[in-house]
């Protein structure tokens, strides 16, 4: 029995997880898939009623799941960012989750706004790095609101953060199915300590003479993705990099509407999300594309080790955007409940064929 961390934050984060949840429902009806949900209030809501953010006890209560599923974060009533930083990063680093795995993949032609594109041209899974970067706090401001005001971020990698990440891609290179390549993103021309991301990559190939590399800087790695999106498969990339190219592959793959992030400690509970935010000014108007939450729901089954209902749901997503009954993935093409319903009435229909 598994048991599932739900908390579906603000904004339109418990619409889709709603929506998220009726086809878990659904899929595990089928698979045998047995779950327990236990819901979590945090959020901006919960934060303006009561002060609290993120506290010690969540990240502790966090350990006791199989998996946690959540919705999205960040309020326009709450200072910009605190929120999403204690409570999706504070699951991200609380929990150690140190692989951000995030799938680009073209599931119907039409949904991407790259001329003669297709869905077997464009399936590579970025392996963002998750814990270090940019993203660890490590600096500040001083003199601040002075005309001497100084603002510092470091970049922070360790050897064995670097490492660990380089090695995630390698055996998710393995499992894939034809082309098995690594591609190292950095810009260790111009940021030269991220030479550590080069020297380790290249140890750590030594134990995979199997699998393919590549490397491209951050800059043409944006130009390529563009031109030649079929030359990448699996990417592993600095935090703040794959934060960066993980949103313009969510657009070649139809929007953020359908783009999900697997926040992974192998053999750890680990975090699934849409990366889309809250889109403040959809909530509760059943506008917002429910997709992306499903998508993370099968993701986190493919983690869970319910590779059978992770193929039912990605089947499903397939078949409702070729056959355009989700005709786009944007708010409003489709209302979200509605969506649910597609998708699950595709479930039930490959279920019956299947006999
Ligand atoms: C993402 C988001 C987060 C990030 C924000 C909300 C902190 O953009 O998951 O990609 O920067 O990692
Ligand atoms: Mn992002």
């Amino acid at each position: 029995m598994h048991t599932i961390a739900v908390l579906p934050g603000d904004g339109i984060g418990e619409e889709v997880v709603r929506e998220g949840l009726r086809v878990l429902e659904t899929v595990s009806a089928l698979t045998g898939f047995k779950y327990k949900l236990e819901h979590y209030p945090y959020g901006a809501e919960h934060y303006l009623k009561t002060g609290e953010t993120f506290p010690d006890s969540a990240v502790r209560a966090m350990k006791d799941h199989s998996a946690i599923l959540l919705g999205a974060i960040g309020d326009p009533r709450v200072e910009t960012g605190m929120l999403e930083r204690a409570i999706i990063m504070g699951i991200r680093f609380g929990l150690d989750l140190y692989v951000n795995l995030r799938p680009i993949k073209l599931y119907a032609e039409h949904l991407c706004p790259l001329k003669g594109v297709t869905p077997s041209q464009l399936n590579m899974t970025v392996v963002r790095e998750n814990t270090e970067g940019a993203y660890t706090g490590l600096g500040g401001i001083m003199k601040k609101d002075t005309d001497n005001e100084v603002a510092v971020c470091n970049m922070v990698w360790t050897r064995a953060g670097v490492e660990r990440v380089t090695r995630y891609a390698f055996d998710l290179a393995r499992e894939r199915d034809g082309a098995k390549r690594v591609t190292l993103v950095d810009k260790a021309n111009a940021i030269r300590p991220m030479d550590i991301w080069t020297r380790t990559f290249a140890r750590v190939h030594e134990e995979y003479a199997d699998i393919d590399t590549d490397h491209a800087y951050i800059d043409a790695a944006c130009m390529w993705m563009i031109k030649n999106p079929d030359w990448f498969d699996v990417v592993v990339t600095d935090n703040l990099f794959g934060d960066i190219i993980t949103d313009l592959g969510a657009m070649l793959q139809g929007g953020l509407g359908i783009a999900a992030s697997g926040n992974i400690h192998p053999g750890k509970v680990s975090m699934f999300e849409p990366i889309h935010g809250s889109a403040p000014k959809y909530k509760g108007q059943n506008k917002a594309c429910p997709v992306a939450t499903v998508n993370a729901v099968l993701t986190m089954l493919n983690y869970l080790g319910d590779t059978e209902g992770a193929d039912i749901i990605e089947n499903a997503i397939a078949s409702a955007l070729r056959t355009k009954k989700i005709p786009s993935l944007s708010a409003g093409a489709v209302p979200t409940d509605k969506a649910g319903d597609i998708l699950i009435e595709e479930i039930k229909a490959q279920a019956a064929a299947a006999g």
